[in-house]
């Protein structure tokens, strides 16, 4: 099959949720979920804290497994801790020699990449410093699972919370409108970092709406 991530949803400078499943070097799976962005049809990119498991199987193999899913369950247990091996299935890389890999049984879709660079740079901000890597990698193999498949993008998520709350600003008290226009500005924030250009222009409609009616949400400007 051709590889193009454009066939599992997937867009050019957008980004999505995803879980990404690696084997160490003593051939134990990990689970983990990360944001990736679509670079083109064939290649994407991570930004990885130093520290955690998925960054140094990647590190060690130069391989990983893309999932797609929008299962809770697998986000949730994949957050805290891993996914047990009863939920993955494992498989070998054929355009490679490292071994075994593994992917969720029930992933939508899930694709194989290969670093293509990594770049690890110090990020300093005001808390504490730490290394952060750069993963550029290229789809070497794409499976679609289910046809329906659909990427999890946080921006469609902050946009409806934020539709919710202005559909009930006007029947709440003072401090309950307090809350929503935070609210309203972290959904903004999200949506400016990882919406597409529609999510973009819905957030704008929703801003000049609560502006006309005399709400001040310009405090994050
Ligand atoms: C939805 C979601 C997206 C995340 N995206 C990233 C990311 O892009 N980069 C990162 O370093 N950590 C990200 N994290 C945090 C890692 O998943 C977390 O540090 C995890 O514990 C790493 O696990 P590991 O040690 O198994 O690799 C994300 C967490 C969640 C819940």
């Amino acid at each position: 099959m051709e590889i193009d991530l454009t066939k599992i949803g997937m867009y050019e400078d957008q980004q999505y949720e995803v879980i990404i499943t690696t084997i160490d070097k003593n051939g134990n799976s990990n689970a983990a979920p990360f944001g990736l962005r679509v670079l083109n049809d064939n290649e994407v990119f991570l930004r990885i804290f130093e520290g955690g498991n998925t960054i140094k199987n990647i590190k060690d193999k130069e391989e990983f497994i893309v999932n797609i899913t929008a299962d809770p369950l697998m986000f949730t247990l994949a957050t805290t801790n891993t996914i047990p091996d009863d939920y993955l299935s494992r498989i070998s890389n054929k355009t490679k020699s490292n071994g075994e890999l593994a992917y969720l049984t029930d992933a939508d879709a899930y694709f194989i990449c290969e670093v293509k660079s990594l770049k690890t740079s110090l990020r300093e901000d005001d808390i504490k410093s730490s290394d952060v890597n750069f993963i550029k990698s290229e789809v070497v193999e794409l499976n679609i699972k289910n046809k329906c498949v659909k990427p999890l993008n946080r921006a469609i998520h902050a946009l409806i919370e934020a539709l919710v709350n202005y559909s009930r600003i006007n029947i709440v008290d003072e401090d309950a409108q307090k809350y929503f226009l935070e609210r309203f500005r972290e959904s903004e924030r999200i949506i400016k970092r990882v919406g597409n250009d529609e999510e973009k222009e819905s957030i704008q409609i929703l801003k000049e709406n609560l502006i006309s009616q005399g709400f001040n949400i310009l405090e994050n400007e």
